[in-house]
């Protein structure tokens, strides 16, 4: 039976659904490509990719590595291989191929060996050595794998788009970080040191394609394929709430669900999941009639309220990494949305408001741009009318609204 679970990832049989994305995204792996997960946060992109990792399609190994605090290109390599290393074939493999390569890499070969898991006195050592040269070196460690039979890799790279806003607030030059997005192409594409029997998944919860644009570097991702991982649909929506209160052995009545539901707009599964967590609390303190009127109080005061503040300051927090004059505009365009909720705003308004922001640098390609921004950071969506728009999520919205709107 599914466990009502929040924060962690969904593993097992506490996974629900999402079948038919998994057959698509093996069958697009399976026809050779590169696949790109874009959703929120707390859509379900880790409970996805473990998903895939706890049960691959015969004949591959799938690989995790957690891009989100890599904060230099080389740490990526050291990660990468630490992930590739907690193989016990492929851990053999590398340590008998690397015997033959550089001199650089002498005197620590034996190290690899005894060292399990992988030391991280070993890694601070390495990294040592691979240091500025992480280019070649990165590139002689790694391109070795292309030798390897045993089975095809995928390699997972979660929050990929967080670690290169790290690199940037680390200070690697933009340039650096262009060098490493061709180097990483490289790797995956190249037909002489290609790692051609490994598939990668990149997951992230902000768009890539901004960034990617502004250090001119778009197509060295364009051998991805973006899939994108929705909210669940109505009826699954229904299904998974009834699930997880049956689990939880509350019962409540068609009204209550309906009124859960409603309140959350979009279904996600983390919120539903939360619903149902705060609900059980609230048996537990011995409330024992919830029904519509109870919920809606649970949603203003403990969804709306600082409790769950962190989930939704992030929305808040991350916009910092739009440049100054962007953030601003932003805000006063969000800012409009949430005041305007349920109503959508006209995209002819929305750009009225980031001219007065903007002020003298303002041009209408940047107001297309910070609009595919909000659009692919998730924080609006376009109405049913194309040249309307809204927030993504009702229940942003309504956090945003009674936050930021004063
Ligand atoms: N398929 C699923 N089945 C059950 N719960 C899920 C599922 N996907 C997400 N969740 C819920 O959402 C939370 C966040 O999921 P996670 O995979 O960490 O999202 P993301 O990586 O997109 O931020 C989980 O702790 C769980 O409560
Ligand atoms: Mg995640």
């Amino acid at each position: 039976m599914i466990k009502n679970l929040v924060g962690l990832p969904a593993r097992g049989d506490d996974f629900y659904d999402r079948e038919e994305l998994i057959e698509l995204v093996w069958d697009y792996l399976e026809g050779g490509n590169n696949i790109l997960l874009a959703a929120p946060r707390r859509y379900g992109k880790t409970s996805l990719m473990y998903r895939l990792i706890d049960q691959p399609n015969p004949g591959w190994k799938p690989i995790h590595v957690d891009a989100e605090s890599i904060g230099m290109p080389v740490n990526f390599i050291i990660s990468l291989l630490d992930s590739l290393m907690a193989d016990r074939h492929i851990q053999n493999f590398f340590i008998s191929t690397w015997k033959n390569s550089g001199k650089w890499l002498r005197g620590l070969i034996e190290e690899f060996g005894v060292t399990a898991p992988w030391d991280v006195g070993l890694k601070i050592k390495l990294k040592e050595k691979i240091g500025s040269h992480w280019q070649e070196r990165g590139e002689s460690l790694l391109q070795l794998l292309q030798n390897y039979r045993k089975e095809k890799l995928l390699i997972i790279i979660d929050e990929l788009p967080v670690m290169l806003h790290l690199f940037r607030e680390n200070k690697i030059p933009g340039a650096e970080t262009k060098t490493f997005l061709y180097w990483f192409r490289k790797l995956r594409t190249d037909p002489k040191i290609g790692l051609t029997n490994c598939r990668f998944l990149v997951g992230g919860s902000i768009g890539i394609e901004n960034y990617l644009s502004q250090l001119g570097a778009v197509d060295s991702f364009n051998d991805f394929q973006r899939i994108p991982l929705k909210e669940l649909s109505p009826e699954g929506a229904v299904d998974f709430l009834r699930k997880l209160l049956k689990s939880r052995k509350i019962p409540l009545s068609i009204a209550g669900q309906r009124k859960i539901l409603a309140l959350m707009g979009t279904p996600i599964p983390y919120f539903i999941q939360m619903f149902v967590a705060t609900i059980a609390i609230e048996s537990a303190n011995g409330v024992t009639r919830i029904g519509p009127r109870k919920i809606k109080e649970i949603y203003l005061n403990r969804f709306l309220g600082p409790e769950y503040k962190t989930y939704f300051q992030h929305y808040y927090d991350r916009l910092r990494y739009y440049d100054k004059a962007l953030q601003n505009a932003s805000k006063a365009i969000l800012r409009e949305l949430a005041i305007a909720q349920p109503q959508p705003i006209k995209k002819s308004q929305l750009r009225t408001i980031y001219w007065k922001e903007v002020g003298e640098s303002a041009t209408d390609d940047g107001f297309n741009q910070l609009m595919a921004n909000l659009l692919n950071d998730f924080y609006i969506r376009q109405a049913e009318d194309d040249e309307k728009y809204v927030f993504a999520s009702k229940i942003l919205c309504d956090w945003w609204r009674r936050y930021y709107t004063f």
